[in-house]
């Protein structure tokens, strides 16, 4: 039974050290995502078009989708929603010659934008830096709790 209670310790220390890295990055891009949705909402058509065309770029884009929507602390689904009603709203926007000839084709800055950021390691406001460690996060913990349950149940066996 003390076999068991210092794996049981163990295990709660590993499953700390694991989820910690995720969780501080996280609340930094919070505030930062809250900065930008506030001033989305003046009345600037050429921020609108900007906004507009760098989501439905990231929208479109398997690759960036991906990657905004597992860094964004928003959460998937309103965020699939904002890039979806971005994606529908372009076109007009990208064919309105009126404001293309006031804030200069930003459908073109942003596609071309979008992919200098992705080079560098950005999508949108976020980085891309520290998603492997998302992505590796969950065959990590399948892998520990596979490795409890045998342990769990051999100390079991050896118990009776
Ligand atoms: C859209 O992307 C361009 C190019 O990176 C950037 O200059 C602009 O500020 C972005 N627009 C918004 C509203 O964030
Ligand atoms: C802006 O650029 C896009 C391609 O990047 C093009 O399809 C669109 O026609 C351009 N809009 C205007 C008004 O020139
Ligand atoms: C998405 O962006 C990446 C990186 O810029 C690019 O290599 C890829 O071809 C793009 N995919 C689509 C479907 O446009
Ligand atoms: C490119 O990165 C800058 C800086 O993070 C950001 O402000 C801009 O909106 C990004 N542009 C696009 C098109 O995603």
């Amino acid at each position: 039974m003390q076999l068991f209670a210092n794996l049981l310790v163990l295990v709660s220390a590993l499953h700390l050290a694991l989820a910690s890295p995720e969780i501080i990055p996280a609340a930094g891009l919070v505030v930062r995502q809250t900065t930008t949705t506030t001033t989305t909402t003046q009345a600037d058509p050429c921020r609108d078009y900007s906004m507009t065309a760098n989501m439905s770029t990231i929208g479109t884009n398997i690759t960036y989708r991906a990657a905004f929507l597992k860094k964004s602390p928003v959460g998937t689904i309103p965020n699939s929603r904002m890039l979806n009603a971005a994606m529908l709203k372009l076109p007009k926007l990208t064919a309105d010659v009126q404001l293309n000839a006031q804030c200069g084709n930003l459908t073109t800055v942003a596609i071309t934008e979008a992919a200098n950021n992705f080079t560098k390691g950005i999508v949108a406001q976020f980085t891309t830096e520290g998603l492997p460690v998302g992505i590796r996060n969950g065959p990590v913990i399948l892998f520990i709790v596979g490795i409890i349950s045998i342990l769990c149940s051999a100390v079991w066996v050896f118990a009776e």
